[in-house]
């Protein structure tokens, strides 16, 4: 018999609870005797020794002696801090995300940790919603690429490696479609939104290999989801045959009393747990002396052993039971050049150009007037980062120390809030002495994140008027944006002649952001989500699908950009069409969008069939679609390739486009290159929610294909399914 169904074997009932539970007690003797009680996991208590010394206890003074795991949200970096996930995503480079993650891994597991709280592969597509910086943006494919890459970047091939650390993907399921945005709220979709959208990107990370999956704290149909069996066991477990801990959110159980489906504590433990939940956040199973809460009986023992039986596994593939302490010497308590060096360049590849007249990139000489609440401010780490995290500069601080011979003047003009001290009339005034004004806007780090929803999207305080200010005086000016959602730029963005959004960067901030703005290094980001006009036209989002009605030309020329809501309602004539009368179509960025200090030019979109035939294409067989892409600026340059998809005619609605494939490519001024993309059973497919369960089906008829640079790519080819 192997060692895990040894102890299985062997267990008491309330070691078997203890087993299932996670507690947070940042006091040091409590832990510890929740500890000895047998709890088998706790949160980091901060240090390589203190883990070492819970580790002791449970494997040297426990009956059983059980390591612990030892978990944390290492969200984008432990000590070293790299762009937030949503910034990581605009990189559209999944080797980035990779990267970044396997460097908090090898910091975080120097201190003991084993287990983290990340990826979020919630799709987001209401910028309200706090934790939309968590994520990965609006979009399945890119989330699931991401969350897939972030898991590599964690787990590598094999967890016992040193340097490694188990994933919990999170939050099982449609915490983003939440409400109106506001964090914890009620969401509720159809079985055909669910499948092809929000179960889309966990479905992928599942197959990726994720060790643990965390619940949500929404309720879908009415179910919050710590006690949603179908989803939970159903699709989870069963259909999709993971075979990894599902642990419940911090309190998410307890929880499912406020919501109204459980009496009291125990209840709402009973459901969770049969809803095949296997680790409870927070300590509600047994008492701090390890006696079960609830009597045997109470819950069905074959699930209990089950439960049990995934926690020991994941402590057994972490190597915990060979090797549960780690080399308290060998822990790394800073941010290492090495490791800086690697997040200023996934920095710096985070970042997107908006737009821009020429302006950017800038030639640090002369006279420049720095302006804004984040010209100063080292707020540059995002929402989801702790105390011990390497902080970062301001970005003043780094242009004066990197260019001591350019006269920089700073006057921040405003602060982030409304109540701040405002000096307006200064920074018009300064700003005519000076050849250049750099604006650094945005919203600290703590208006986004968990229980950070906003209800406005504009840049708090009086930053608007300040952009305005700046504009009238005729002084050259750019933007720079450091914020950690979409925003609403109606109120300033035609003033501004070049934009840089540059999101929450990390430890390294300020020099990839000067890097940027000196042309060190390009701006190639794009979108990975949409930045809405107004906050009334929110959720907005690209793969949308066509109403009866869409906003057309005249009402009879089907034009493709207004078909896909990119058009403004000068074009859009027609009453009894999907619009509001108030607000062109569509968003002010659309995803996808960024461009850079070089152009690109696509040419000779080919295929390697135009058709295939249906079961050919179950039987795996895919078409090839490649497309030359020239840089034909005077810059070397990065471009993100981008393959859309629309399925024309369907049994269900479809997304008027849909990202099946992108890549993001170095190309030297002048040089070609081709990109190829694959068509087969997942690009072409989708989830027909109508059968019992759920089946992935490619349905015969004509596909669009549109590669090209944006959303707005004007290449369209044809491909058919016989
Ligand atoms: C609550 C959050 O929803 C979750 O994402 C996080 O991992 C836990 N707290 C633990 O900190």
């Amino acid at each position: 018999m192997n060692r895990v169904e040894e102890l299985v074997g062997s267990m008491t009932w309330d070691e078997k609870l203890a087993q299932m539970q996670v507690v947070f007690r940042p006091d040091p003797a409590e832990l510890e005797r929740w500890v000895r009680a047998g709890t088998g996991a706790i949160f980091w208590p901060r240090s390589a020794a203190a883990v070492n010394a819970q580790q002791r206890v449970a494997v040297e003074q426990t009956r059983l002696g059980i390591p612990l795991l030892v978990g944390l949200d290492v969200i984008h970096g432990h000590r070293t801090i790299a762009p937030t996930p949503l910034a990581l995503a605009a990189s559209f480079d999944p080797d980035t995300v990779q990267e970044t993650a396997r460097l908090a891994a090898a910091e975080a597991a120097s201190g003991g940790v084993n287990w983290t709280f990340s990826p979020m592969v919630d799709v987001s597509r209401d910028p309200r919603w706090g934790r939309v910086v968590e994520g990965f943006g609006e979009d399945p494919y890119l989330a699931g690429v991401m969350g897939a890459a972030m898991i590599r970047g964690y787990q590598g091939g094999d967890l016992r490696e040193p340097g490694r650390i188990a994933a919990a993907v999170k939050h099982f399921v449609g915490y983003g479609h939440a409400e109106g945005g506001r964090d914890y709220n009620t969401a509720d979709m159809s079985e055909h939104r669910l499948r092809n959208v929000y179960l889309e990107p966990f479905r992928v990370a599942a197959a990726a290999g994720a060790a643990s999956v965390m619940a949500a704290f929404n309720t879908i149909g009415g179910k919050p989801m710590h006690a949603h069996r179908r989803l939970l066991t159903g699709v989870l477990k069963d259909e999709w045959g993971w075979r990894g801990v599902l642990v419940g959110d911090a309190d998410g159980v307890g929880n499912l009393v406020p919501h109204g489906v459980a009496a009291d504590l125990l209840d709402a433990v009973q459901q969770s747990v049969r809803a095949g939940l296997d680790v409870e956040m927070g300590g509600s199973l047994t008492d701090a002396d390890g006696r079960a809460l609830l009597a045997p009986g109470t819950l069905p023992a074959e699930r209990v052993d089950d439960a049990v039986r995934r926690i020991l596994t994941l402590k057994d593939r972490l190597g915990l039971f060979d090797r549960p302490y780690v080399p308290e010497g060998e822990e790394i308590t800073e941010a290492a050049s090495l490791a800086r060096a690697q997040v200023r360049a996934a920095a710096a590849r985070s970042t997107v150009l908006l737009k821009n007249d020429g302006t950017l990139p800038v030639t640090p000489r002369g006279r420049i007037l720095l302006t804004g609440p984040y010209a100063t401010s080292a707020d540059h780490l995002g929402a989801w980062t702790q105390s011990f995290a390497a902080p970062a500069g301001s970005v003043a601080g780094e242009l004066i120390s990197r260019y001591p011979r350019t006269e920089f003047t700073v006057e921040a003009g405003v602060g982030f809030y409304d109540d701040d001290p405002a000096d307006l009339a200064a920074v018009a005034a300064a700003a005519e002495r000076h050849d250049l004004v750099l604006v650094f806007a945005g919203e600290p780090s703590d208006l986004s994140g968990e229980a950070a929803s906003r209800s406005d999207l504009q840049l708090p305080g009086r930053q608007e008027e300040l952009i305005r200010t700046v504009a009238a005086t005729g002084v050259p000016f750019a933007v720079v944006l450091v914020n950690g959602r979409p925003l609403v730029t109606a109120g300033w963005i035609e003033a501004a002649p070049a934009v840089l959004e540059a999101w929450h960067l990390g430890t390294e901030a300020p020099a990839a952001i000067v890097d940027v703005l000196t042309g060190a290094a390009e701006p190639a980001g794009r979108l990975p989500m949409s930045f809405p006009r107004s906050a009334g036209q929110v959720p907005v989002y690209y793969a949308h699908e066509n109403t009866g009605r869409p906003a057309t030309t005249g009402g009879t020329m089907r034009s493709e950009a207004v078909d896909i809501g990119l058009v403004g309602p000068d074009n859009v004539t027609e009453k009894y069409t999907s619009k509001y009368l108030d607000l062109e179509l569509g968003p002010q960025f659309e995803f996808g969008h960024g461009s850079g200090y070089t152009t690109f030019r696509y040419a000779n979109a080919r295929l390697s069939a135009h058709g295939l035939r249906l079961d050919a294409i179950e039987a795996g067989e895919r078409a090839i679609m490649n497309i030359d892409v020239t840089n034909t600026g005077g810059r070397d340059g990065d471009e993100v390739v981008q393959l859309y998809l629309r399925d024309l005619v369907s049994s269900v609605a479809q997304p008027v486009r849909r990202l099946v494939g992108f890549t993001r490519r170095h190309i030297s001024a002048g040089e070609t290159i081709t990109v190829g993309f694959e068509l087969g059973m997942e690009q072409l497919g989708f989830w027909d929610a109508e059968e019992n369960p759920a089946r992935f089906v490619v349905e015969p008829g004509m596909f669009g294909l549109y590669p090209g640079g944006s959303l707005r790519a004007t290449c369209e080819l044809t491909f058919e399914i016989l």
